[in-house]
């Protein structure tokens, strides 16, 4: 529809019929069948508020949309098509790995991939928007929404978002195999006080700026058409009323014009804050902090036009964010189709098909991150494992289908591939000797110490990462360690495999284990990726995105923090800023992951030693070699640090990355660019600029880099 034509729309409709407009109704509201992601309040919608909504969130199934919304269409008093949001966080049938695994993978173009596999999934089951992607920076792994992010880095987390932004909305024109992206949670939910959900959040701006704000901005930037406000506090004021953060920064600094959306309640929860005495208030205090929809609470609802009609709120304010939710339906298509790619036939055809599948079985490989390889008496690895050689299987995820996330609201258990699957499946091709124990009895200690190797697969219930799955203790079970200990009495030969949603600390996993692979929830193929991995069909490449603590009390510890007067030194001088009883370092670094080639990286060369101007490019270079036996991928990493600013800077910076794959033997020059924009950073003055002086490159296959780096100086 012509822009025009909703603006004619806009006048023709009544003060009521705009606000609700701006109700986001929950699925349970309309019938059971749909899927509640918050808790539903009891008292219900009036009859008009339901006939009239803008938008229903929970509603999935081709068949129910199309039914929902041909009734709603005959009913709405213009005919105004409703839209259909869900979040649709890491897949929607057919799953993926948690965003956070697919960080690991430092490939946007496979996220990219699985953000449009899971769309076309959506939308053939009547999705129009979903509440994806999570771009918020998290640093503490105690909070349970980490699983949702894609780690530490401001950008990485940058280059995800977009590649998935990419992924859900296929380009400008979302066609009807794509769905409408929401960059969530405005701003700053990863950093709650104490790691635990929901809670305060108190960031300097400073901070703010240089690491939480770029992937939100970034999320713009690719065009999302949606953005939620978050449930925390900053710095005293909720987010969902925070007019600094939705007018100045999201509206006027980073040009946001599309929808913003609350989250669940979130205005509602405005009185609990204790900034709002009652709904009324709250709805007032959310409106005008510039929050368009209300998701499922019943501000908006029963107090917009109240607070119109008694002269508090003007109408344009309404009428604007109105408008912003037409566009929305209107970029969507809906005015021409409001049933969009709803179709039973189509849900057939696509979901867990085996294009699905495959990419899923793809992607979660490619997020595996081998943390540990020890090398065995005969030189060799303990891994790859061989099928000839006899291996035992234990642990409470050796047959478990629990490969999903809490968000993978559609996904089925029945659907995923279990370890144990994937091995009955695999021996009918191949010789493979392999044991799975059940239970530690007399026969099984016998066989575990006749065996070459032992698979050890443990981890987090996937009910204990999430939302609202915030813990104290970030710990391997209990239960879990005791058996790890006693198999080490029996058979010290343990691979540990890793599932989770957030880093853990593995001390005593790791040194227990001869190898250690994280494998965060993997998703449909978990099973099948795994043993691709285990057995050496694919060489892992996975990096770490988020630092491994080395224990719970370190946390937050990430690698990008800022310069101290004292830093830990090696030599032991007792005014340092160290621990007394742990190290400083994380177990496992940002940036880390093992391979089971061996990539060998020359010193770091730059083109020239100043940067005269901002036009000026210094190119930084090495010469990766694959110095083993087999081909594998190297994510090679860029990090670069400010030695002096009128501010402190971070001790280095991820500026960019490149996945090289290379065959025995092989090698090649990987080239980065160094821009003055790259350079820049937030200033005491509010300004993004660089400064003149000296700073420090470092390319290499971690975070935890070695020696001094090399020097360059910028001269504008
Ligand atoms: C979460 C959001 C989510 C929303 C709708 C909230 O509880 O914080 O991330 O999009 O529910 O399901």
């Amino acid at each position: 529809m012509e822009e025009q034509k909703l603006y004619h729309l806009l006048e023709k409709m009544t003060l009521e019929e705009k606000v609700n407009q701006l109700v986001q109704i929950p699925a349970s509201a309309f019938e059971k069948s749909g899927v509640d992601t918050g808790d539903v309040e009891e008292r219900k919608y009036t009859q008009r508020q339901i006939s009239q909504a803008g938008s229903i969130i929970g509603m999935v199934g081709a068949e129910n949309v199309r039914r929902i919304q041909k009734h709603h269409m005959e009913n709405h008093p213009h005919h105004i098509p409703m839209l259909f949001m869900m979040d649709v966080i890491h897949g929607f049938r057919t799953i993926f790995p948690i965003p956070l695994g697919q960080g690991a993978s430092f490939h946007p173009e496979l996220v990219e991939r699985c953000a449009k596999a899971a769309a076309r999934e959506a939308s053939s089951s009547g999705v129009h928007v979903t509440f994806a992607p999570m771009s918020d920076l998290v640093r503490d792994a105690r909070w349970g929404r980490v699983m949702e992010a894609t780690g530490e880095d401001p950008y990485l987390n940058s280059i995800m978002t977009r590649a998935m932004i990419r992924g859900f909305q296929g380009g400008c024109d979302i066609d009807y195999q794509h769905v409408a992206a929401c960059t969530k949670h405005f701003a700053a939910y990863g950093a709650p006080q104490g790691g635990r959900d929901y809670n305060n959040v108190e960031l300097s701006e400073h901070s703010l700026r240089e690491y939480y704000l770029p992937a939100y901005k970034a999320g713009i930037q690719e065009g999302c058409k949606l953005m939620m406000t978050s449930f925390n506090s900053l710095n005293g004021v909720p987010a969902t009323a925070n007019p600094w953060l939705m007018k100045k920064i999201l509206r006027e600094e980073f040009e946001f014009e599309g929808v913003l959306i609350s989250d669940w309640r979130a205005i509602e929860e405005l009185i609990t804050h204790g900034i709002a005495e009652n709904e009324r208030d709250a709805a007032y205090l959310a409106i005008e902090s510039g929050v368009d929809i209300d998701m499922a609470s019943h501000c908006y609802a029963d107090h917009l036009e109240e607070l119109v009609t008694s002269g508090i709120l003007e109408e344009r304010v309404i009428d604007e964010a109105v408008f912003r939710v037409l566009k929305l339906k209107n970029v969507l298509g809906l005015f021409e189709n409001p049933y969009r790619g709803a179709d039973p036939s189509e849900e057939s055809r696509i979901f867990l098909n085996n294009n699905q599948r495959a990419l899923s079985r793809e992607a979660a490989r490619e997020s595996f991150v081998l943390l540990k390889n020890d090398i065995l008496e005969k030189k060799l690895p303990i891994l790859p494992l061989s099928g000839c050689r006899k291996t035992v299987f234990l642990g409470p995820y050796v047959e478990s289908q629990k490969l999903h996330s809490s968000w993978a609201l559609m996904g089925r258990e029945k659907d995923a591939v279990s370890i144990s699957q994937a091995l009955y499946e695999k021996k009918k091709g191949e010789e493979l000797h392999f044991h799975i124990i059940k239970n530690m009895n007399e026969n099984s200690v016998q066989e575990i110490r006749e065996a070459d190797a032992v698979v050890l697969c443990i981890g987090e219930d996937r009910m204990q990462s999430g939302e609202a799955a915030s813990r104290g203790d970030i710990c391997v079970p209990e239960q879990q360690l005791s058996l790890l200990r006693r198999l080490y009495e029996i058979n010290s030969n343990i691979i540990s495999v890793v599932f989770s949603g957030r880093p853990l600390d593995l001390r005593e996993v790791s040194e227990k284990s001869k190898a250690v692979l994280a494998v965060w929830l993997p998703g449909t193929e978990g099973g099948n990726a795994l043993l691709d991995v285990l057995y050496g069909n694919y060489n892992p490449s996975g990096k770490l995105p988020m630092s491994f603590p080395y224990c719970t009390g370190q946390i937050p510890v990430f690698y990008n923090h800022y310069s101290t007067g004292r830093p830990c030194l090696k030599e032991n001088t007792p005014y340092r800023s160290c621990y007394l009883d742990i190290p400083n370092a994380p177990l496992y670094p940002f940036g880390y992951g093992l391979s089971y080639t061996k990539f060998l990286l020359s010193p770091t060369t730059l083109s020239h030693a100043v940067m005269k101007g901002e036009k000026d490019i210094i190119t930084a270079s090495v010469i990766v070699k694959n110095e083993g036996h087999v081909t594998g991928t190297e994510i090679v990493q860029m990090y670069i640090r400010d030695r002096k600013g009128k501010t402190i800077r971070p001790v280095k910076e991820l500026k960019g990355f490149q996945r090289v794959q290379l065959a025995p033997g092989e090698e090649q020059i990987v080239e980065f660019a160094i821009t003055e924009e790259m350079l820049r950073y937030h200033s005491p003055d509010g300004v993004m600029r660089s400064e003149n002086g000296k700073f420090t490159v470092w390319i290499d296959n971690s975070s935890d880099t070695r020696g001094e780096g090399v020097e360059f100086c910028l001269e504008k």
